[in-house]
């Protein structure tokens, strides 16, 4: 998710779920011919499985594209036919594709005769007016003849006139039957459901009707919400890792980080949902993002997190035995 994630980010969520697979954001054809490619695509070997997300639309370009990805090591290249951004918009492609899915079929084949892993595409279920399902079906399956196995279907539609992305991921209606439909006309494809899914049993719901599910905003806001993903959807033994070993894990990966140049509220920012929902949460939470902090050790404002997160519960427990609301903590700082 642009301006969100980041390999950082996907570090994280690779400690809490070790099976689902994870993308980077959607970078542009152009940005990976002309600017800094190593910057957009290093990335760590333990994010396996993870796909590049690219936006273009020449053939060429999405094949070079494609190369860069399997050279660096990626386990899929996934095509996005889902931005609605107008800067996306005026460089034709992203949401605007799902009109040409001729255009999508000539990118999908080139990049597929470029490499062997995986080509992938992101949609939505139709553009403007054209929501009707003849229109998302026939796209679905003009690309397919070209090669794509595997299609992301972000459940509504994108409106390209007057409103903001943000906006174009809340106002146009989710339609999750259109992907279930979609998932019942095209069997050998793998149809994964995306879009407004949070919370492990309504992913179960919609895996009873697709292939897969991608979970985007809850999965940065919630993180813990997918620490039983891999036992419950993937069939794993080995039981979910504890919160603790996760936070222990960060704090060694951002003091690494840290002797690259890396400072730790770069990193420390994607995981301040760790302890949503538990006691001295927004504690621990303040102190992570306290950039008085930021000059100091990793292990030290760790240390500083976990008391005020533990002193914090503990004054919450207090404060539930003899009914009164907690008092203010302390704060904490340099
Ligand atoms: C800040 C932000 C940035 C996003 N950037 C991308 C992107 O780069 N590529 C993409 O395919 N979708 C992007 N999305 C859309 C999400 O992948 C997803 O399709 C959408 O948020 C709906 O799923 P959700 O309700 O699970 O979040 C972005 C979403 C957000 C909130």
């Amino acid at each position: 998710m642009m301006e969100w994630t980041d390999r950082h980010c996907r570090w994280f969520h690779r400690q809490i779920t070790r099976r689902a697979r994870l993308y980077t954001v959607m970078i542009t054809t152009g940005a990976l011919r002309h600017g800094d490619a190593a910057r957009h695509l290093d990335f760590d070997p333990a994010e396996h499985p993870v796909a590049l997300q690219v936006g273009g639309s020449e053939p060429e370009e999405l094949a070079h594209a494609a190369r860069l990805a399997e050279r660096w090591g990626y386990d899929e290249i996934d095509l996005n036919c889902g931005c609605p951004s107008e800067r996306v918009q005026r460089g034709a492609f992203g949401a605007c594709l799902m009109r040409e899915p001729r255009t999508v079929a000539d990118g999908v084949k080139a990049m597929r005769d470029a490499v062997a892993i995986p080509v992938t595409v992101k949609h939505r279920i139709g553009v403007d007016h054209d929501d009707h399902y003849g229109f998302v079906r026939d796209f679905v399956g003009t690309v397919a003849d070209a090669g794509c196995e595997v299609f992301v279907v972000h459940a509504r539609s994108a409106w390209l006139q007057g409103l903001s992305p943000k906006e174009n991921r809340e106002i146009p209606p989710l339609r999750h039957e259109v992907a279930h439909q979609l998932a019942r006309d095209f069997p050998a494809l793998t149809i994964v459901v995306n879009g407004g899914l949070a919370g492990d049993e309504s992913i179960a719901a919609q895996l009873a009707q697709v292939d897969g599910v991608m979970v985007g905003r809850d999965a940065y806001h919630h993180p813990w919400h997918m620490a039983d993903w891999d036992r419950r959807f993937f069939g794993e033994a080995t039981p979910a890792p504890t919160r603790e070993a996760v936070e222990e894990a960060m704090v060694g990966y951002m003091a690494r980080q840290a002797a690259l140049g890396v400072p730790w509220p770069a990193i420390a920012r994607h995981m301040l949902g760790l302890w949503h929902g538990t006691p001295g949460a927004r504690r621990w939470r303040q102190v992570w993002s306290d950039h008085r902090l930021r000059d100091e050790p990793v292990a030290r404002v760790a240390a500083i997190a976990t008391a005020a997160r533990l002193g914090a519960a503990i004054r919450d427990a207090d404060a539930d035995a003899d009914g009164e609301a907690a008092p203010q903590p302390q704060e904490l700082g340099t």
